[in-house]
């Protein structure tokens, strides 16, 4: 059984978390997680989902406020063993509702062409032009809460 849960900022589990964006996100793409970046993340909502039979960490994502209608889902990762069973539907899904909860209407995304797919399936609508950063490409995506 999974469940979903708020993470603390600077919390054992939220160091467990930026392993996991590390490994999952980063690592492959040859980038690394900076402390500088840390101190902005204690603003942010850190949400993950724990396998409960070992307290296993398996997946997890940022949302970070925009303005006071629109909130950014950022990093969502699912640890690799775990793809594709789901997780990562049931995680947006938890962060869609903590981020309704807190009174967002919009939820926006900056997707990877190849998880485009991925967020499609969850209801979000691609916004403007596709564009590069750093040798990627990514889409805006955007539900309505
Ligand atoms: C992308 C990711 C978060 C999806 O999580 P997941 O738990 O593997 O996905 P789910 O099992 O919930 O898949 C849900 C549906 O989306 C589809 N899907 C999953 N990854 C997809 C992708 N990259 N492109 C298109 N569809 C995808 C699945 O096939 C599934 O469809 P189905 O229900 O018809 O079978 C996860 O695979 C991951 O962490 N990937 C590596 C990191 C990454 O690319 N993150 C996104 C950063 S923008």
């Amino acid at each position: 059984m999974k469940k979903f849960i708020d993470v603390q900022f600077g919390s054992s589990r939220y160091e467990e978390l930026v392993e996991l964006r590390y490994k999952i996100l980063l690592e492959p793409l040859g980038l690394k997680f900076l402390d500088k970046h840390r101190q902005q993340e204690v603003n942010y909502l850190h949400i993950a989902c724990i396998e409960q039979l070992d307290d296993k960490l398996v997946g997890g994502l940022i949302l970070a406020p925009l303005n006071n209608d629109d909130i950014r889902m950022m990093q969502v990762a699912v640890a690799t063993k775990y793809q594709g069973e789901g997780i990562g539907t049931e995680l947006v899904k938890y962060a869609e509702k903590r981020a309704k909860e807190a009174g967002y209407h919009r939820l926006i995304m900056y997707a990877m062409l190849s998880v485009v797919g991925f967020y499609e399936h969850l209801g979000f609508k691609q916004e403007g032009d596709i564009f590069d950063e750093d040798g990627i490409t990514f889409a805006k995506m955007v539900k309505l809460l």
